[in-house]
């Protein structure tokens, strides 16, 4: 452990609530500036720009949206080039956040339960979803998307953030077609002479569910798509995929969707977790289509996020942050206040799927409340030895990301980067180094909340060696809210 350790790891809380919670304010703001408050120098041969997506307004004028994941996209550039680093960000001009802005109010129910002013009667029966573009953002084929699942992407300049419109993708899509904001990179696809293609989903969910498979070559043209109906009702943000297989986790859950018609609740608060029922394994043949998807049971809790999948001989196996229920925030208090203690945290772990048996075992691999895993893009869907992955200070019980953890599988060596107690940590990205062989040899760099400063720092750290301070920590001028994901392109657009 790098940082401050606490004195008294057991009480003492590794963060303060009140700086924690700053890091909820909007960032109205739109900057482009090159930054020159640096620690640490940059690496030279560092060249590229981290995309990153998340909440930038946390309230419409003044009034509070209920849940951060109601927030709209901003999406954030940070460009690396000749030891010099740049930083843009524009809020995504969705239909619906032109609208508000104009307006100077939340015309919009949120997924998560924001509401529009007026209470029942002006929220009942409107079922339009706010297509906030918030979650994610990827540059492929020439395009920079920015991805919220219910809905299409929209297409941005990747040089200047500015919004171009929805995309539907040459066509595949039509007007309000879903597109999955998790989407994978196979850095070597059996099926197209070892080159790299884009594996995304879309989900379809009612009283049963339809998963349509899309893989995209480098120049973003489909190459393949195919659609399979699942049984019952579906909530999945995020899947994985092996050369073979794209996996889902269909988590234990229902849905009444009384609440959300009758103005009372957003449709995400409709989601009811249901402990006594499994998960279902879905794995969809890539090669195969035709293929009838293997649907295996587990018990398992809430799924998230999968930090990747392999094939080891007969067996598949998939790592995944895993919760013992639902995560969800008390309806009668703000998000901001939420009792850490009460949420199950997030823990990873293994499900080994034997596919002559159909067995599946279930391994607890690291028991730290964890979230947002990384890995090296070579090793997307393969063994792999590395996991980087957000973490809490502390080794038990729940508590921000104000870590970040790396875990070498092989030797079951655990290294932790904290950035308590006044830092909060983003997602990892891997980036690695020119002309690197070890797996680990790149650099880890994550965006940091600042507590004490109320700014947002990029860090960088050294992949090999987590123990180490940073290689550069990159003083931002302002705070970013909190993120969700993003991602790297060698593409310098600055
Ligand atoms: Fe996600």
């Amino acid at each position: 452990m790098t940082s401050n350790l606490l004195s008294n790891p057991t009480t003492e809380k590794s963060y303060d609530r009140t700086e924690w919670k700053k890091g909820y304010q909007s960032q109205p703001n739109e900057y482009d500036y090159w930054v020159d408050d640096i620690e640490g120098e940059i690496p030279h041969d560092l060249r590229g720009t981290l995309f990153r997506n998340g909440p930038g307004l946390l309230d419409i004028h003044g009034t509070s949206i209920r849940h951060p994941f109601d927030g709209d996209g901003m999406i954030s550039a940070i460009s690396f080039k000749e030891g010099k680093v740049h930083f843009r960000n524009r809020f995504v001009r969705t239909e619906a956040y032109v609208q508000e802005q104009a307006s100077g109010q939340i015309l919009y129910r949120g997924v998560f339960g924001t509401q529009k002013p007026g209470g029942l009667l002006n929220n009942a029966f409107d079922l339009r979803l706010k297509n906030i573009a918030n979650t994610n953002v990827i540059y492929w084929g020439d395009k920079l998307l920015a991805l919220w699942e219910a809905a299409e992407p929209y297409r941005l300049d990747p040089a200047t953030l500015e919004t171009i419109g929805l995309d539907y993708l040459d066509g595949l899509l039509k007007p309000g077609d879903a597109f999955s904001a998790h989407p994978w990179i196979d850095p070597s696809c059996e099926m197209d002479g070892g080159k790299p293609c884009f594996v995304n989903f879309a989900l379809k969910s009612g009283l049963s569910s339809k998963i349509t498979i899309f893989e995209f070559n480098l120049q973003g043209k489909l190459l393949r798509r195919h659609a399979h109906a699942i049984p019952g009702f579906s909530f999945i943000h995020d899947f994985a995929i092996t050369p073979h297989y794209c996996i889902f986790f269909q988590n234990p859950v229902g849905f009444n969707p009384f609440p959300f018609l009758f103005g009372l609740k957003g449709a995400g608060e409709c989601v009811q977790y249901q402990p006594n029922q499994p998960t279902r394994i879905i794995m969809i043949s890539r090669q195969e289509p035709d293929a009838k998807p293997i649907i295996i049971e587990t018990p398992s809790g809430f799924v998230f996020h999968h930090a990747n999948a392999f094939e080891v001989d007969n067996k598949v196996c998939i790592d995944s942050i895993c919760y013992d229920s639902l995560p969800q925030v008390d309806p009668d208090i703000s998000y901001k206040d939420v009792d850490f203690d009460k949420l199950d945290p997030g823990k990873l772990w293994r499900f080994s799927v034997n596919l002559e048996t159909k067995i599946v075992e279930r391994e607890l691999l690291e028991s730290r409340c964890c979230e947002f895993p990384a890995i090296h893009p070579d090793q997307v869907g393969r063994n792999y030895r590395y996991l980087y992955i957000g973490a809490a200070h502390h080794p038990t019980g729940n508590a921000p990301l104000q870590a970040i953890l790396k875990i070498d599988w092989q030797t079951g060596e655990r290294q932790l980067h904290s950035f308590a107690k006044h830092g909060y940590v983003s997602e990892p990205v891997f980036i690695p180094k020119p002309n690197a062989t070890a797996e680990d040899d790149g650099w880890i760099i994550t965006l940091v909340y600042d507590g004490s400063h109320h700014r947002s720092d990029v860090v960088i750290l050294d992949g090999k060696n987590l123990n180490e301070k940073p290689i550069a920590r990159i003083h931002l001028k302002h705070h970013i809210p909190y993120g969700l994901h993003g991602s790297w392109t060698s593409e310098c657009f600055v």
